[in-house]
């Protein structure tokens, strides 16, 4: 994956603790892995709080000066088509378009700046699903957002279940969130996502979000091994 093809955004941990329903101590106590937490400050404020997440991203190839500088040439494009696409969000925990552009960059520049301090702690580590370079159970928990379902169109149910297997192999438990596409329609795998779980007897369930952006993206999926 090239940077052009990525379009650095990421949330806050407040965000993340919302869509995956994560208490402060569960943070601090689990052993947690991001796939796919790009520019997010999830990592960042743990590490701040004494925790420690692990965050795999393609993202992470990249030095900190261009990942800067692709959100530079990014961001007000992903900000015009929010304001384009306004109806389709819901504005409550984020009342406007302002609030929202100044919540997301506030959390890419803690994570810039803690960037390459989390790079060399083995915080940040370059990789792609569905291949992690992790021991089998070494997390207590494997969180994806804004990554899997999200982006059904490109990624078909074949790919959905190689990641979550090996998300599962990495860890006991994996949490995904949204399950809608970016069209705000529901993921059309993940029924066939869900049958493949139950089918090797793991617990399988989606549970409802105290997050709701955007609209109709409330629940989570969570499966145990
Ligand atoms: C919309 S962003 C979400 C970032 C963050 N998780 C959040 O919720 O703020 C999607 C992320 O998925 C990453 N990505 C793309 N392909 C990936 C893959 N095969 N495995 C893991 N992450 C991938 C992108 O680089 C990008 O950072």
């Amino acid at each position: 994956m090239t940077l052009e093809q990525i379009v650095p955004w990421g949330r806050s941990k407040k965000e993340y603790m919302q869509m995956f329903n994560l208490s402060k101590e569960e943070i601090l106590s689990k052993q947690i892995l991001g796939c796919g937490d790009g520019p997010s400050s999830f990592n960042t404020e743990v590490d701040y709080d004494g925790g420690k997440v692990v965050s795999i991203d393609p993202l992470y190839t990249y030095s900190k000066k261009e990942i800067m500088q692709r959100i530079d040439e990014v961001a007000e494009e992903v900000m015009a088509q929010v304001r384009a696409n306004a109806d389709k969000f819901v504005w409550k925990n984020i009342p406007d378009v302002e609030s929202l552009e100044h919540m997301r960059i506030e959390a890419m520049m803690e994570f810039l700046m803690d960037y390459e301090e989390g790079v060399e702690e083995g915080r940040y580590v370059d990789a792609s699903l569905p291949t992690l370079p992790f021991e089998d159970d070494s997390f207590d928990l494997a969180l994806s957002s804004h990554f899997l379902f999200l982006y059904s169109e490109h990624l078909d149910s074949t790919f959905h279940i190689e990641a979550i297997d090996e998300m599962l192999r990495v860890a006991k438990e994996a949490r995904i969130f949204p399950l809608l596409t970016l069209e705000n329609e529901p993921s059309a795998h993940l029924e066939t996502v869900m049958d493949h779980f139950r089918a090797k007897g793991y617990e399988v369930a989606v549970t409802g979000t105290d997050y709701e952006f955007q609209k109709g993206a409330n629940e989570m999926l969570r499966i145990s091994k």
